[in-house]
């Protein structure tokens, strides 16, 4: 039988709001071995859904299904809600065969990351449920997509928060170190085993298109916080010269390789603080037609706010700097502790330092593939706004 967990206040409240977190402090009584499912009640024992138990983490619960008349998931719901997931994403095969196939609290499977890199699958799991759940996924993936290769790249710094030990496994097919994916028209090589997040930023997908299509023949384009190129390298497409900069020499090398994969012969790679480089850029006069700021996530939590808030805006000012009238900046926040009315109120900060007025031309955010549950703010967190500068 199923162990029972009791909420309280404002943990009852979140259940019935359907946002999936409960806080350890909202519990008021339940056991439960790690990663194991529970039933979720209230004071008056009226069941709020099933949910998965982390005993080290500060979210004890997270909800896999809600309402009182759910049922306890088992192997063959969970199943379904993976396939489902899948399923969802279907359309997005077009534009790439690097995708995210799975994406935690908005497919209904609690910490379980799964990207598709053409012939090869990294899974990622991020509670010790999705842990508990990997011999199962690897048997689904290999049943309805049949990769070559199945990774596990549980090296991501929050599975400490789980008590989680970090650890890359090959788990299934062949060990392959990197694949090649299509993206749009071009080509990258994804570094599988030591890449950044799982091997690429697949939730800016979207961004790095439209922004080729925006970017105009001829322009001087800067990607500040460039990884593998890819806003550098759609640009490059039709741009004049592309600048693109990074502060980890094993970015700037796969973003060398990715350039010569697609035989592009007008991107110029720097490894740099893009704080720093621009600030240089600056004093030295340059002039940029359209400039990418996608940095790393400057707060990762409440407490890193303050500084955070500080750093957006000051690059976002030395970017505004080095842009010629009438330029683009795509600017971009995945701090999902800074919301989109904060964000705007950053770069509002930022104009008004620089004296120019800005025109919002697109606002946008993650790709399909990294959807947004509604009852879950924190699944909103890429925020990207195209800018264009008077
Ligand atoms: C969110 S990723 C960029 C992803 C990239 N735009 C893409 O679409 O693939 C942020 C990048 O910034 C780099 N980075 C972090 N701090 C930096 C700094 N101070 N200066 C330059 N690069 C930095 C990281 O190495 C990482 O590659």
């Amino acid at each position: 039988m199923a162990a029972e967990f009791l909420l309280h206040g404002k943990g009852r409240r979140r259940g019935q709001s359907r946002h999936p977190w409960v806080f350890r402090d909202q519990v008021e009584a339940g056991a439960a071995s790690a990663g194991a499912i529970v039933r979720v009640v209230d004071e008056a024992r009226r069941q709020l859904g099933w949910a998965a138990y982390s005993p080290q983490s500060k979210i004890a619960l997270r909800f896999i299904v809600f309402g009182a008349a759910a049922e306890c998931p088992t192997a063959a719901s969970l199943k379904a809600a993976f396939l489902a997931a899948l399923e969802r994403r279907r359309a997005l095969r077009e534009r790439s065969d690097a995708l995210r196939l799975v994406s935690s609290e908005a497919d209904g499977l609690p910490g379980l990351i799964a990207d598709q890199y053409g012939e090869a699958v990294v899974l990622q799991a991020l509670t010790p449920f999705a842990e508990a759940l990997l011999p199962d996924v690897v048997a689904w993936l290999e049943e309805a997509l049949q990769p070559r290769s199945i990774l596990a790249r549980n090296d991501a710094a929050v599975r400490r928060l789980e008590g989680l030990p970090l650890e890359v496994k090959h788990l299934a097919g062949a060990v392959l170190p990197e694949v090649e994916i299509r993206e749009g028209g071009l080509r990258f090589t994804v570094d599988l085993l030591q890449g950044q997040k799982t091997g690429m930023f697949l939730d800016q997908r979207a961004n790095r298109l439209r922004f080729g299509e925006v970017v105009r023949a001829g322009d001087r384009v800067l990607d500040a916080f460039a990884y593998s190129g890819g806003f550098a390298l759609h640009a490059a497409a039709r741009a004049s010269a592309v600048l693109a900069l990074d502060d980890s020499q094993r970015a700037v090398d796969l973003a060398g390789r990715n350039v010569a994969l697609n035989g592009l012969c007008n991107v110029t790679l720097e490894k740099g603080n893009s704080f720093q480089r621009l600030r240089a850029l600056i004093r030295d006069k340059e002039m940029f037609d359209a400039v990418v700021l996608d940095p790393p996530a400057f707060a990762k939590t409440q407490s890193e706010l303050e500084g955070a808030l500080r750093g957006y805006r000051e690059i976002n000012v030395r970017a505004l700097r080095l842009l010629r009238p009438g330029g683009l900046l795509a600017t971009s926040s995945c701090s999902y502790q800074m919301p989109e009315p904060l964000f705007e109120e950053v770069l509002r900060g930022a104009a008004s330092d620089v004296g120019r007025d800005v025109l919002v031309i697109e606002r946008r955010g993650q790709d399909a593939d990294h959807p947004v549950l509604l009852s879950l703010p924190e699944s909103r967190y890429l925020k990207c706004f195209f800018l264009r500068v008077g």
